[in-house]
Parts: C-alpha cells; sequence; structure tokens
C-alpha cells in the first residue's frame, strides 16, 4: 500500500514530510520544519503519558482554564512542551492555546505561520488510562512578516488552513494529518523513536454504523438530535462514546460513523472549540472524503469572532451527516 505520491507504509514521518515538499517548487521547507517540531513534540508528550502514573504528573493542576474547567497537571505539560517546541522551530510567530487565554506571540516575527492547539484533549480521561490526543491547526499569517501575528491572523476560517492534524496517545501513539492533499496517519515506533507511514491515504466510509454522542444529556439535544438518535437506535448502529473527541473521531474516520457534540443545556452553544478542535477535525474528514457541519453550515466556512469559540459538531461519514442535517432541517421547518 502507498499514498498518493507512491511512498511506501513503513517510510519515516521526516522521509514523507520531505518527499512531499519536493513537489512543491517554492516550497521553503518552513511548513515542513513546522510539522516536525510538532512530531519531536509528540514524542515528548508521549513520553510523559506513558510514564504519567510514576511521575507524579496525573490529577488536577489547581487552576482553571480561562474557559472555567479544571486544567490537568498533563494539560499544563503538554501546553509547554508544544509551545517549547514551536518557539525553538521558529517558523511560527503565533499560538492560540485552549491552555491560555491570550493568544501567545513566540517572538519569531519573520514566522510565516500560526499555530491553533488543543494540547491534551480528553483531559478527563488521563487518569484512567483511556486514549487521549493532540490537535492543531495551521495557518498562513496574513498581515505582514517582521511583526507579531495579530488577531486577524489568528481568527481565519477553516478553509484557509494549510495543515491540521491530530496524535492519538492510544493503544498506539498515532499522527494523522493534511496538508490538503488527502490523509496519512504514522503509527510511532518507541523502540525507534520514529513514526512510520501505516495508513496512507485514509478515505472514511461513505457511511457507517456507529454513533458516538454523550447520551447523558439527551433530554436537551435539539429535536432533530433527539430524532437522530432514536434513528440510529431504531437501525440498531452501535453506541461508542470513550469521551476523549480525538478517539472518538479517529475510530468513526477508519470504520464509518459519526462524532455529535449538539447544543445542550449545559453547553448552549455546544461545548467544543472551533479553532483547534473543530476546524482541524473538519479538514481531515474532508480530505478523506466525510463531512463536517455544526448542523446546518459547513464547519470550515465558519468565521472566528473570538479564540475559544465554541460550536456545535456533527462530524464523520458524509451520509450520515447529511442524514441527522436533514432531521435537524425538518425541525426549524416545523418551528
Ligand atoms: P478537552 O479535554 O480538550 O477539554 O476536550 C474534552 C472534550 C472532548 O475531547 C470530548 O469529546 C468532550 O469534551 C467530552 O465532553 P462530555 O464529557 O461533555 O461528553
Ligand atoms: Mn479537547
Ligand atoms: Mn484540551
Amino acid at each position: 500500500m502507498n499514498d498518493k505520491l507512491g511512498l511506501p507504509v513503513g517510510t519515516t514521518l521526516d522521509r514523507f514530510i520531505m518527499r512531499k515538499q519536493e513537489d512543491f517548487p517554492f516550497a521553503t521547507g518552513e511548513l515542513s520544519q513546522l510539522l516536525r517540531d510538532i512530531a519531536l513534540a509528540a514524542k515528548i508528550v508521549n513520553r510523559e503519558i506513558n510514564r504519567a502514573g510514576l511521575l507524579d504528573v496525573t490529577g488536577a493542576y489547581g487552576q482553571q482554564n480561562v474557559q472555567g474547567e479544571d486544567q490537568q497537571k498533563l494539560d499544563v505539560i503538554a501546553n509547554i512542551r508544544f509551545i517549547r517546541a514551536l518557539r525553538n522551530g521558529g517558523e511560527v510567530c503565533t499560538i492560540v492555546s485552549e491552555e491560555e487565554d491570550d493568544v501567545i506571540q513566540t517572538g519569531n516575527t519573520k514566522g510565516k505561520y500560526i499555530v491553533a492547539i488543543d494540547p491534551l484533549d480528553g483531559s478527563s480521561n488521563i487518569d484512567v488510562n483511556v486514549s487521549i490526543g493532540t490537535i492543531f491547526s495551521i495557518y498562513r499569517r496574513v498581515s505582514d512578516n517582521c511583526t507579531d501575528g495579530t488577531m486577524d491572523d489568528c481568527l481565519q476560517s477553516g478553509t484557509r488552513q494549510v495543515a491540521a492534524g491530530y496524535v492519538i496517545y492510544g493503544s498506539s501513539t498515532m499522527m494523522v494529518y493534511t496538508t490538503g492533499n488527502g490523509v496519512n496517519g504514522f503509527t510511532y515506533d518507541l523502540t525507534l523513536g520514529e513514526f512510520f507511514l501505516s495508513h496512507p491515504n485514509i478515505c472514511t466510509p461513505k457511511t457507517g454504523n456507529i454513533y458516538s454522542i454523550n447520551e447523558g444529556s439527551f433530554n436537551s439535544f435539539p429535536e432533530g438530535v433527539k430524532q437522530y438518535v432514536n434513528y440510529c437506535k431504531d437501525n440498531s448502529y452501535s453506541a461508542r462514546y470513550i469521551g476523549s473527541l480525538v478517539a472518538d473521531f479517529h475510530r468513526n474516520l477508519l470504520k464509518g460513523g459519526i462524532y455529535m457534540y449538539p447544543q445542550t443545556a449545559k453547553a448552549p452553544n455546544g461545548k467544543l472549540r472551533l479553532m483547534y478542535e473543530c476546524n482541524a477535525l473538519a479538514f481531515i474528514v474532508e480530505q478523506a472524503g466525510g463531512k463536517a457541519t455544526n448542523g446546518s453550515r459547513r464547519i470550515m466556512e465558519l468565521v472566528p469572532t473570538e479564540l475559544h469559540q465554541r460550536c456545535p459538531l456533527f462530524i464523520g461519514s458524509t451520509e450520515m451527516v447529511e442524514k441527522v442535517e436533514e432531521y435537524l432541517k425538518a425541525e426549524v421547518e416545523v418551528n
């Protein structure tokens, strides 16, 4: 099995990135270096996660992030590791992180890129040895070089992503990313300290029979979502929800399925963050042949107005996302 360029399974991530770059005659190598920086930080975070139980880095950090959520120690560690790698790499002028109230200026004013990142996704699962992840989006700055990045640089719609990906720290650790020409997955070999191409040219099934949603909030779902969940049950779909978006998404991407986080009483705009959770996964799912919407609009076309903006998310196999959209549309028409 090969990727679209004919690179075989087993190609190292570094070599893969380098070969991709050769296809763009004017590429400067900065995006390639940035992707390698992310992979390096992911290896370090992977090490911390693997030893979490031994290092006293499980549990709460004792502070909340800007969104009022309790930070876990590993949230803070992962945030530090990724910021350090991106700052040292030199290609990024500004970082938007779930764990930081404001943007982080790296001081690399010549850096062409903006990174939006959820350093550790699924933090409630850290202490219980369940898969967690990292999600990232990369944008090219729109302001002139030689200054700090601006708000306009950060608040770009998902359609302007130049690359996006996630790392899943699971039964094995993987990095999956796209630069807009298909999706490829790399598995980490701990003994060699390298990511290797293991899932070339990932294509998600058009439909599936897995639905992932926190059904504990069923009573406050929009009517259309309730009806779709009942439709899933009527058709004996499998319910799978682990509570780490990356893990739920990754499973559904490979097997076919839908992940939903709608508006609820507790989270009136949904819970997930547009800039560093929804957009990256939307780019990946579309590149794999799937779909991502907020129930009526394409996620990647939403223009963020604030850094930590939330939005409802319906993402996965195209036919399943379209089905829930139909129910939601019918609900609007009735009202
Ligand atoms: P994070 O740990 O980065 O704050 O994200 C948690 C998110 C996501 O990973 C997961 O799917 C969702 O929260 C789970 O929320 P509920 O517990 O409300 O289902
Ligand atoms: Mn998250
Ligand atoms: Mn997080």
